[in-house]
């Protein structure tokens, strides 16, 4: 039985969808060589969540094997463009990162930029990481993240909750992902938290962890 998850076929996430790829105008640039550098070196299959319209497929390599699942049915014609502009070999499915449709230690990396602060329940979705990568696979991300406590940025991105998320497709702008990530069982952790030239959602912590295993 799949998880219960909220209706995404409205117009606001037509609307949505078609306004991701103007967002990235301005903010890819901002992370463009974290990116190189972190999704640079990807090799095998990738699996990827939250994909939305294929922002990160210009980073990969060619000769990676990339599965894109979103749970907002409007992202896949956007990133079926992306794919064929990158030249990466790509295959796209519906799912919530808390509930992947793939098997046990099946891919090599995940990736997931922007969306741990969408997810319903980031616990859920870093077990459902964990269990599809292979034994020394990596998990790679950039995520907009909460301000320090204490912080200006912090009481605002709090004050905003509910509005952002009702608007945001479910974004929580004060969520600290790094706790998620820190205890959800990898055998390494590695990210920087920087800051980038936005409002809100400036916050922002990138970097990758490994499965236990070898590296396969
Ligand atoms: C801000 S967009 C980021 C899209 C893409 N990763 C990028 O960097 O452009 C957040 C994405 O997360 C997706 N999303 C929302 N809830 C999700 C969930 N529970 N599991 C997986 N993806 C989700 C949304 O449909 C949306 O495409």
């Amino acid at each position: 039985m799949g998880r219960r998850t909220r209706r995404r076929d409205g117009w606001q996430h037509r609307l949505y969808a078609a306004l991701l790829p103007r967002f990235h105008q301005r903010y890819a640039p901002l992370v463009a060589e974290r990116k190189r550098e972190l999704l640079g070196g990807l090799s095998g299959t990738v699996l990827e969540i939250g994909a939305g319209t294929g922002a990160n497929l210009p980073y990969l390599g060619r000769d990676v094997r990339w599965i894109g699942l979103d749970p907002n049915p409007y992202t896949p014609r956007y990133a079926r463009e992306s794919a064929s502009r990158a030249g990466v070999a790509a295959l796209f499915g519906s799912a919530v990162a808390e509930q992947l449709p793939a098997a046990d230690e099946s891919v090599d990396a995940v990736i997931s930029t922007l969306v741990l602060c969408c997810v319903e329940d980031p616990g859920a979705a870093l077990r459902e990481i964990v269990r599809v990568l292979k034994p020394g696979g990596r998990f790679v991300f950039i995520e907009h993240v909460a301000a320090p406590e204490g912080t200006r940025t912090r009481r605002w991105q709090t004050l905003v909750l509910p509005l952002w998320k009702r608007f945001a497709d479910g974004c929580h702008p004060n969520r600290e992902t790094w706790r998620w990530i820190e205890s959800a069982g990898f055998a390494r952790v590695r990210y920087d938290r920087f800051r980038l030239p936005m409002p809100i959602a400036g916050p922002h912590m990138a970097g990758e962890a490994v499965k236990q295993g070898a590296i396969g």
